[in-house]
C-alpha cells in the first residue's frame, strides 16, 4: 500500500477518524471485552464512531470479524481497523504477573509467555499488546507494581526486552506475531505515595539514570508504539508533555512510531488543570505528537475547526495519519485486514497442552522461597498435611491483567496437593478459624495459603498497609498453639510486611502463578522441582521505610552498626535494611560462594576484564543459582549508588558440584548517565562485587586508567 497516495485521497473526518481509539461496544451492542477504566458516553455520532482507526480489546476471531466486515462495508477508502488490548502476562492460557516472572531472574520465561501470549491472542484478531509495562516502580503501595519487572533498571531492561522479542519477533506482520505498545512513558512507576495516577516529582538525574532505561530498552527491541502516562512530570501531564513525547521520545530515544494516550488521558489533562477544555487538550496533544486519542473524543470533536482556524497545521495532522497507516501497513493490514484471527487456530491453539505445560515449567521459576527454617520444605513423603486460610480452596491465582484467562481452568492448593499425592487430611478455606480443632491434633504440618484478595492489586489498587489482615495470620497463632511446622504459602501481587507472618517455619513467596500456579507450587513444596526465583523488589519491614530499594546512595552521615553515632542515617524505631533485600531467595541445595577472582586489578579505555567466582553446591540437591555482579564507582562527580546491578547469571549446580561463574566486565558497566542523559565516563576505582543477592556479596577492586602509563585515578 502506498500511504501518501492513500492520505491524499483521505478528507480531513477521515484523518481524524484514524487518531481515534475506542471500545468495541461502541461498534457492537455485545462484547466480551473488559475495559479498564471509566465508561462514559463519548457523544459521538454513527458516523464518528465508524470512522475510528482502531478498537480497544476485541472478545475473539468471530467478533474481530464480524466487526471488521461491518466496518468495511461502510468504509469508503476500505482502511482496515487495528485492534488493540492488553495482553499483559497471557491471553487464555496465563503466566506468571510479571513481577513475578522477573523473580525467575531468566529472560526466557519472558520470552516465551510473550510467544505463546502472541500466538493465543492474534488467533483472537488481536494485532497490538499494551505490554510491556516498563515502569520501573520501588513503591508497593502502587497496586501496579504486580505489571512491572521490579526495582532494578538494568534487569528490568532485560525482561522488557525479552518480552518485545516474543511478541514481535522479527516481523509483526508474520501469523503468530502482535506488535507491542510499551508503556507508561514514562515514570509512572514513581506516584507520590505510592497512589495511583498522582503526581511524579522526580529530578532530571532520576528519570535518565533509574526510570527511562526500561521504555528506552524496548524501544531499542523495536516495539512500535509508545504509551504515555496519566502522571505529570514537571508540572505537565506526561500525554502532552513535550520534554517527554519530542525531545526525549522523538529526538534522544529516535522513535518513529506510533505515539497513543492512555484511557481517557488526553481529556484528563483538563482535570490537571492545564487545559480550560477539550479543544485546548487536542491542541496539546496535536503538539505534543500524540497519534491516537484512546477512550476520549478531543481530537474528533474539535481538530476539523482548529485546522479551519489556522490553530494546528493540516501537516501534523497528516504526519500523525502517516504513521498510523504506516504501521497498519506494516502489520499487513491493507492485505488481510481480519489479520490471523482464525477460529479453528482459537480452537486448537489456546489453552493447547504445550501451552499449558509451559506455563507450568514458568511458574515453577517464578516463585520465592523466603524462609526454610530445619528445612521443613520440601515436604517429607509421610507428612500428614493441613491447607488452611483464603487460598487453600481458591483457584483464583491468575492475577489481574488477565481478562481472557477464566480461573475455571486453575485448581486450588489443596487439589494439587492432593493429586501429587500429598496425605491432606484438613482442608479449610473458610475465613473463621474452627471451633472444632480436634482434627488438627494429629497434622504435622499445617500450610497456610494467605495473601491479598486479588482484587486488591492492578491499577488504581493503591494500599497504604502491607500487612495480611489478622484473621488469615490467626491461622499462623493457632497452628503455633498446637505446636505444629507452619509452612506459609503466600498469594500475593507487591512486597508486603510480613512480620505478622514471622512465626511460620517456611515461607514460600507466590505470587499469581497464572492458569498453573497451584500445580507449580505443589512440584515445589514437594521438592519434585527445587526453587530457585530470587526477589526483584526489596520487602520492607515496615511501610514508613517505602520507598526501600537496595541501589540507594549514601548519605553525607551513613549508618554504621560499629560506631556509636546517633548523628546518622537510621530510624530510632526500626532497622533500615529491607527485610528481605533484592536479589534474595532461597534453595532446596545449599551453595557456597569462595574464591572470587579478578582477570586484573587495572582496565584501559576500549578493555574488558572477567570477574570470576567459584560455588559449590554442598547438598545432594541440584538446583539452580542465580548469581549476581554489582558494581560501585568508588568516588565520581556525582553521588552513585551503593551498588548496581550489572549481570546475573542462572547456573545448574549438580549435588556437591563446584562451578566457576565469569562476568565480563567492560568500560560500559563502569559509566553512568547524567541529569542531560548523557553517558559519562570517569576514571578510578570501582568495587566489583558477586553475590548471591544485594546484601551478601564478595568484593574486589579495580582500577579504571586511561592508559597503563598514567595514573589518573582522581581526575576527570
Ligand atoms: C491502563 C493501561 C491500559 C489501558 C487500556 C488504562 O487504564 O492504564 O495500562 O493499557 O487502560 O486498557
Amino acid at each position: 500500500m502506498d500511504v501518501k497516495k492513500l492520505l491524499k485521497k483521505m478528507n480531513l473526518e477521515e484523518k481524524i477518524g484514524q487518531m481515534l481509539q475506542i471500545a468495541p461496544h461502541n461498534f457492537i451492542s455485545k462484547s466480551d471485552t473488559k475495559i479498564h477504566g471509566f465508561e462514559y458516553d463519548l457523544g459521538l455520532t454513527n458516523k464518528q464512531v465508524f470512522s475510528a482507526g482502531s478498537v480497544l480489546g476485541i472478545g475473539n476471531a468471530k467478533e474481530q470479524q464480524e466487526l471488521q466486515r461491518k466496518y468495511l462495508n461502510d468504509s469508503r477508502l476500505k482502511i482496515p481497523l487495528l485492534f488493540m488490548a492488553d495482553i499483559v502476562h497471557g491471553y487464555e492460557t496465563i503466566f506468571p504477573i510479571p513481577l513475578a516472572l522477573s523473580c525467575s531472574w531468566n529472560t526466557d520465561t519472558a520470552f516465551h509467555s510473550a510467544r505463546i501470549s502472541a500466538v493465543e491472542a492474534s488467533t483472537a484478531g488481536i494485532q497490538v499488546t499494551f505490554s510491556p509495562m516498563a515502569d520501573l516502580s520501588r513503591e508497593p503501595r502502587w497496586g501496579r507494581v504486580m505489571e512491572g519487572y521490579g526495582e532494578d533498571p538494568y534487569l528490568l531492561s532485560m525482561f522488557v526486552r525479552a518480552m518485545v522479542k516474543g511478541y514481535q519477533q522479527d516481523d509483526i506482520s508474520a501469523k503468530g506475531n502482535i506488535a507491542s505498545c510499551v508503556k507508561h512513558f514514562a515514570g509512572y512507576g514513581a506516584p507520590i505515595a505510592g497512589l495511583d495516577y498522582n503526581t511524579v516529582d522526580m529530578s532530571r538525574l532520576s528519570f535518565y539514570q533509574t526510570y527511562l532505561g526500561g521504555y528506552e530498552a524496548a524501544i531499542d527491541e523495536g516495539s512500535k508504539m509508545v504509551m504515555a502516562s496519566f502522571n505529570t512530570f514537571d508540572g505537565i501531564p506526561a500525554t502532552v508533555n513535550q520534554f517527554l513525547m519530542i525531545d526525549v521520545l522523538r529526538n534522544q530515544l529516535n522513535f518513529n512510531g506510533v505515539t497513543i494516550t492512555d484511557y481517557d488521558g488526553l481529556n484528563q489533562v483538563i482535570a490537571h488543570r492545564v487545559a480550560h477544555d477539550q479543544r485546548e487538550a487536542a491542541i496539546q496533544g496535536v503538539e505534543a505528537k500524540i497519534d491516537i486519542e484512546m477512550a476520549s473524543s478531543c481530537y474528533m470533536k474539535n481538530i476539523e475547526k482548529l485546522i479551519e482556524t489556522s490553530i494546528i497545521n493540516e501537516n501534523d495532522i497528516n504526519a500523525a495519519v502517516g504513521r498510523i497507516l504506516s504501521f497498519k501497513n506494516e502489520l499487513g493490514l491493507f492485505d488481510n485486514p481480519y489479520g490471523h484471527a482464525n477460529i479453528d487456530d482459537e480452537k486448537r491453539l489456546i489453552k493447547s497442552k504445550e501451552h499449558l505445560a509451559k506455563a507450568k515449567e514458568i511458574a515453577q521459576e517464578c516463585a520465592v522461597l523466603l524462609k526454610n527454617e530445619s528445612n521443613i520444605l520440601p515436604l517429607s513423603n509421610n507428612s500428614k498435611v493441613a491447607v488452611v486460610g483464603p487460598y487453600a480452596t481458591s483457584k483464583s491465582t491468575n492475577g489481574v491483567w488477565s481478562w481472557k484467562g477464566s480461573i475455571n481452568d486453575n485448581i486450588s492448593l489443596s487439589e494439587a496437593l492432593i493429586n501429587q499425592g500429598v496425605d491432606v487430611v484438613y482442608i479449610n478455606g473458610e475465613n473463621p478459624l474452627p471451633t472444632d480443632i480436634d482434627m488438627l491434633r494429629e497434622i504435622d504440618i499445617v500450610i497456610c495459603a494467605l495473601g491479598e484478595d486479588i482484587e486488591k492489586t492492578g491499577e488504581a489498587k493503591s494500599i497504604v498497609n502491607l500487612e495480611l489482615p489478622l484473621f488469615q495470620v490467626e491461622w499462623i497463632k493457632l497452628a503455633k498453639i498446637l505446636k505444629k511446622k507452619v509452612v506459609t504459602v503466600l498469594y500475593n501481587g507487591r512486597p508486603l510486611v510480613l512480620n505478622n507472618i514471622d512465626q511460620s517455619d517456611a515461607i514460600l513467596e507466590a505470587w499469581y502463578l497464572g492458569s498453573k500456579s497451584n500445580e507449580a507450587l505443589t512440584d515445589l513444596l514437594i521438592g519434585k522441582i527445587n526453587p530457585s526465583g530470587k526477589l526483584t523488589m526489596s520487602f520492607p519491614r515496615h511501610e514508613g521505610q517505602i520507598p526501600i530499594y537496595y541501589n540507594h546512595l549514601t548519605t553525607g552521615r551513613p549508618f554504621n552498626k560499629d560506631v556509636h553515632n546517633i548523628y546518622t542515617s537510621f530510624y530510632l524505631d526500626c532497622e533500615r535494611t529491607p527485610k528481605y533485600p533484592f536479589g534474595y531467595g532461597l534453595s532446596y541445595s545449599k551453595f557456597e560462594y569462595e574464591n572470587m577472582i579478578m582477570s586484573d586489578k587495572e582496565i584501559y579505555l576500549d578493555e574488558s576484564i572477567t570477574a570470576s567466582i567459584t560455588i559449590t553446591n554442598k547438598s545432594n540437591v541440584a538446583g539452580y543459582e542465580i548469581v549476581q555482579l554489582y558494581i560501585q564507582d568508588e568516588v565520581s562527580k556525582i553521588a552513585r549508588p551503593e551498588k548496581e546491578l550489572k549481570g546475573f547469571k542462572k547456573i545448574l549446580i549438580q549435588p556437591y558440584e563446584t562451578k566457576t561463574v565469569k562476568f565480563n566486565i567492560c568500560i560500559k558497566d563502569l559509566s553512568y548517565i547524567n541529569s542531560l542523559g548523557e553517558t559519562k565516563y570517569e576514571y578510578g576505582r570501582f568495587i566489583i562485587m558477586i553475590g548471591s543477592n544485594s546484601n551478601n556479596v564478595q568484593k574486589k577492586y579495580i582500577f579504571f586508567k586511561e592508559n597503563n602509563n598514567e595514573d589518573k585515578k582522581y581526575t576527570w
